[in-house]
């Protein structure tokens, strides 16, 4: 496995292996990886010559600087998984490699980032858009992989992907799981034993408001039985919850088939945790 941490020697390496035939698949990452993340890795591999990961905790799309010290970083660890699924090549360059100076420009995504999670990190998809632009110029991929697990992320950067008329393919791969239904994330390590136990509490929300939608209940009063559930269970504080369509991410007053998307964000203790399903 080949690990750069300068655009110059990743760019030098790329060029040669492009230069061969060799088709790119990239998986852009913030590192603490896990199961999750290698689906992506492997889903790219399948699909292309070379894969590339780049693991980068990009400070611009923090809005909370608490979340950005306390975002775990386990780079050593990061790479062992990283050749056990033999993934070719890592890039992981320091923020001053990213950014020689901040960018001034700003994203602007319209009402995909007026709902969720653009509603409750102001600035945050402008930081996602600025460094996946970046990233995407950097590594040039044929195709590129995220996990719906991130649903809005999604949209945004498919949105982006046509805007700036990015010459690559875009892959959404489905949301890994722990045992009890709990969404992979890099931030179920700062949660606490008793917190951990908790913390499938949000999928079984999600779970449930399937089923009450499907039973025809009415919108508004799901979203106040669920967020009044989840939020009466001690140490859950429920950010959001909504029920979108998944195109355009905006709340409907009645179930889409195949086109509805429920959302949520919830605090567990100082940790926030969003997951979603799709009907
Ligand atoms: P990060 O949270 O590290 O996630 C990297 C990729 O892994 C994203 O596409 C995310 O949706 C996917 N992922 C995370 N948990 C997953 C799970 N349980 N199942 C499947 N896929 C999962 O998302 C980011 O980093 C950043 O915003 C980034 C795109 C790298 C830009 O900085």
């Amino acid at each position: 496995m080949h690990i750069f941490y300068t655009i110059r020697t990743l760019q030098d390496f790329l060029k040669c292996q492009r230069r061969t035939g060799q088709s790119i698949g990239f998986v852009p990452t913030m590192g603490a990886l896990h199961q999750g993340h290698l689906s992506l890795i492997e889903a790219s591999k399948a699909q292309n010559d070379l894969t590339v990961c780049s693991i980068f905790v990009n400070p611009t799309q923090f809005n909370n600087p608490q979340d950005l010290a306390v975002y775990p970083r386990t780079f050593e660890a990061d790479c062992e998984m990283l050749e056990s699924v033999k993934c070719e090549v890592v890039f992981a360059p320091k923020a001053t490699e990213i950014y020689q100076t901040l960018p001034n420009l700003k994203f602007e995504f319209g009402d995909l980032e007026r709902v969720m999670e653009g509603a409750f990190r102001p600035g945050h998809f402008n930081g996602v858009g600025i460094v996946v632009s970046k990233l995407f110029n950097i590594v040039q991929p044929d195709h590129a992989y995220f996990g719906q697990k991130d649903l809005q992320q999604c949209a945004i950067i498919t949105r982006l992907v046509k805007d700036l008329s990015f010459s690559l393919t875009l892959n959404i791969c489905p949301t890994q799981r722990e045992a009890d239904g709990l969404a992979m994330s890099s931030r179920n390590r700062n949660l606490s034993p008793e917190q951990r136990q908790k913390a499938p509490e949000i999928y079984k929300a999600l779970q449930k408001a399937v089923e009450l939608l499907k039973d025809k209940n009415p919108v508004q009063s799901i979203k106040d039985l669920i967020t009044n559930n989840l939020g009466n269970v001690i140490g859950i504080e429920v950010e959001y919850f909504e029920i979108a369509d998944l195109e355009t991410l905006q709340p409907i007053d009645e179930l889409l088939e195949g086109k509805t998307a429920l959302c949520i964000a919830a605090f567990i203790g100082k940790t926030r945790l969003i997951d979603n399903v799709v009907i």
